[in-house]
């Protein structure tokens, strides 16, 4: 407030006893940075205590704001490159604890033969971060590990980041209003030394990953094997496979890439499909090379989306336009579900002809592509019927030192077993999570299923979001996409409650029943509902299905704004209105050429709503109006 003695009635020559108007006698301060504010004002709350704060409309409430992302992989990476900028104002500080020694999450674990994207490299990329250079059509786990680094290097999110550290328990404290969570940073080196801490923050955002929990498969004996054991998402980079006998352990996507990257090394491979699955076209096939085959971009076409960035934006949206048609083939008994069944149906039995066995056993013959997440053929079926190659279908019985045996008992001696063994879909949190029951940890509540509102946010935890948690559209083409689009919705919210003074809020029960109900009763018409094992249904047949029920767009626009209405709120204030304060919105003072934006807003005139026409102060310009005489200056 400012504090200069106004002496109002000298300037106007009035005597200083004149009695009129109902001020009480000045000199008053006048509202030049703030509006006036009087102590006497708090001294008259309302019977109910409320008393009105002094804030202006945007300021937020003094007490600073501490967001922790949990995980730098591509939602951290997402956050980290919008938050800052659009949350400054706001109070806000952000830090990001990743477990591993780098960013980059899936792309820095997932490190196997063959390991890459199957969806085009373009629309595996942030909608905000276009990359000229992709080197191929579908690129390498390496690639995009790069193209993440660069940008975390290349926007300074280091100073955001801290490494080798991992959230291992939060607790949600009610009467602080503030999450304690444990963090423990493990140091490099053999021996394990760690040092662990606790510190508050006021939200959590969950970027841990759906995919980042890989798990060793249930196999009696599997310790006892003397040779090289890996699971693809722990595989030793730059491990020499050359003339090995290798068994790979697995049909999903993890699985085909492997077995088609190490054939030609390989001296004799073992492999166990255990349950039927489709071999699909694959993801964006029409703009691949020959039969969905990868192609190199030549330097003029990358030099080409390096000068052009239109040019690059329109083949983008070309991929992407075509992947988000996708989801009709998922509706059971559709034309388009029909149609990728013959397609895959004709090239399995086309590229298996020689091995018939291998097709029976492969072929599936109750449910759809699609049911599980579509596998497309990157070599692999020519993999299968090489003469190096011993397809086994059917489970394993156990391993041995020496090698796996299989369901008939047969012992197939190997120098390497790989298992393509997939994770923990289960969407449990790896860490106890409590919310506001202190006896409740967020894996017992989910025990029998993830009951998410909308994938992101759980009755009962306030301030805690998730990127990919249960019920997202994480099987339709790119993830990245989603994941930018969650940062917005999730900036949404901070800057909600930091304008409206929340101190928490989490979604109604009943906005939680009721999506699970909609799931529920949509789920069965869509081919994932199908017989088939899916980690959709976290490895079962007819487990319950953790999908979103719908298109991938239908998600865009389910989650485009938030609808507060489905949230339970606590506001600091024991009125929700308490944000109206002074009755001023802060660019009253601050940056007053804005207080007439919605003149712009709603002139009709597109270019005057995006841009704003900018106010001259110059009162000169239209002086003589009244005369008749034109103004000075004359904009379109
Ligand atoms: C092999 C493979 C291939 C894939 N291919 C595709 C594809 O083609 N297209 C597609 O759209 N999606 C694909 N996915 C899915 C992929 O996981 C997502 O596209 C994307 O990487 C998800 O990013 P994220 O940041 O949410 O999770 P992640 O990339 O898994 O990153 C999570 C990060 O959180 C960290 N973290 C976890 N828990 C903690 C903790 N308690 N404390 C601190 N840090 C923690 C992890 O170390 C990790 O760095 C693939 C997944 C795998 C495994
Ligand atoms: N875009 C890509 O290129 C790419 C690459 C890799 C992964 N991913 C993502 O990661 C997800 C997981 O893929 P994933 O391949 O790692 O895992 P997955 O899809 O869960 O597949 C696991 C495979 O291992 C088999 N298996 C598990 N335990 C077994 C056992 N004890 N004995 C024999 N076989 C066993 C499963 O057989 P059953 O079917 O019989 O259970 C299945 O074939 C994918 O769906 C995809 O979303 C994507």
């Amino acid at each position: 407030m400012n504090e200069e003695i106004n002496s109002i009635l000298d300037r106007y020559g009035i005597p200083k006893e004149s009695q009129f108007g109902g001020n009480r006698r000045g000199p008053h301060p006048a509202s030049v940075n703030r509006p006036v504010h009087y102590p006497e004002w708090d001294e008259k709350p309302s019977d109910r205590g409320y008393v009105v704060s002094n804030h202006m409309i945007n300021e937020p409430p003094e007490r600073p704001f501490r967001i922790v992302v949990i995980g730098a992989g591509a939602a951290g990476i997402d956050f980290l490159h919008h938050a800052p900028k659009q949350l400054g104002d706001l109070g806000v500080e952000i830090v990001c604890y990743e477990k591993n020694p780098d960013v980059g999450g899936t792309w820095y674990e997932n490190r196997y033969p063959g390991c890459a994207c199957d969806v085009p490299s373009v629309s595996y990329s942030f909608p905000w971060k276009q990359n000229p250079n992709w080197r191929k059509f579908y690129s390498t786990s390496k690639e995009i590990w790069e193209y993440m680094k660069s940008i975390v290097d290349e926007e300074g999110m280091m100073k955001y980041i801290q490494l080798q550290c991992k959230i291992v328990s939060a607790n949600w404290n009610d009467e602080r209003s503030k999450w304690n969570v444990r963090v423990r940073r493990q140091y490099p080196g053999k021996d394990s030394s760690f040092e662990e801490w606790s510190e508050e923050c006021d939200m959590i955002l969950n970027g841990g990953g759906f995919l980042n929990d890989w798990k060793w498969p249930k196999i009696p004996g599997i310790k006892t094997f003397t040779g090289d054991l890996f699971h693809t998402a722990g595989f030793q980079e730059g491990y020499d496979l050359k003339d090995k006998t290798v068994a790979v352990i697995g049909a999903g996507s993890s699985g085909i890439q492997t077995v088609s990257a190490v054939y030609p090394e390989v001296k004799k491979l073992y492999t166990w499909v255990r349950s039927a699955t489709w071999i699909t076209a694959a993801i964006g096939q029409k703009f691949a090379s020959k039969d969905g085959r990868n192609f190199a971009y030549t330097p003029e076409q990358r030099e080409l989306f390096e000068r052009s960035p239109e040019t690059y934006h329109r083949y983008h949206k070309m991929i992407e336009h075509e992947l988000n048609n996708r989801f009709r083939t998922v509706l059971r008994n559709s034309a388009e579900s029909e149609e990728a069944n013959a397609f895959a149906y004709n090239e399995m039995t086309a590229k298996l002809k020689t091995k018939p066995d291998i097709l029976e056993a492969m072929l599936p013959r109750d449910f759809s592509v699609g049911c599980r997440r579509p596998t497309p053929d990157n070599g692999y079926l020519g993999a299968l019927v090489g003469e190096k190659t011993k397809v086994l279908p059917g489970s394993i019985k156990s391993i041995t030192e020496k090698g796996v045996v299989a369901e008939d008992g047969t012992e197939y001696p190997v120098d390497v077993i790989i298992c393509a063994t997939g994770f923990d879909t289960s969407f449990r949190p790896r860490f106890p999570i409590f919310g506001l029951n202190p006896d409740l940890p967020l894996a017992e509540k989910w025990a029998k299923i993830p009951a998410s509102y909308l994938g992101i946010s759980v009755d009962g935890f306030p301030n805690y979001f998730t990127y990919g948690g249960p019920f997202t559209p994480v099987a339709q083409g790119s993830v990245l996409p989603i994941l930018s689009l969650l940062s917005k919705y999730f900036i949404t919210v901070i800057k909600t409650m930091r304008v409206q003074h929340i101190r928490r809020l989490s979604p109604k029960p009943s906005a939680v029943e009721d999506f699970l109900e909609h799931t529920k009763t949509y789920l069965p018409r869509t081919v994932w509902a199908d017989p088939c094992t899916s980690w959709f249904k976290q490895g079962t047949k007819d487990g319950d299905l953790i999908m979103w029920p719908g298109s991938r767009l239908s998600f865009f626009e389910a989650l485009r704004e938030p609808y507060l209405q489905d949230y339970d709120i606590e506001y600091f204030s024991r009125n929700r209105f308490g944000y109206l304060g002074s009755g001023f919105v802060d660019f009253e003072f601050k940056s007053p050429l804005e207080n007439t934006w919605y003149l712009d807003e709603f002139s009709g005139r597109k270019e005057w709503k995006r841009d704003g026409v900018p106010y001259y102060q110059d009162p000169s310009e239209f002086e003589g109006l009244s005369e008749g005489i034109l103004p000075s200056r004359e904009i379109n």
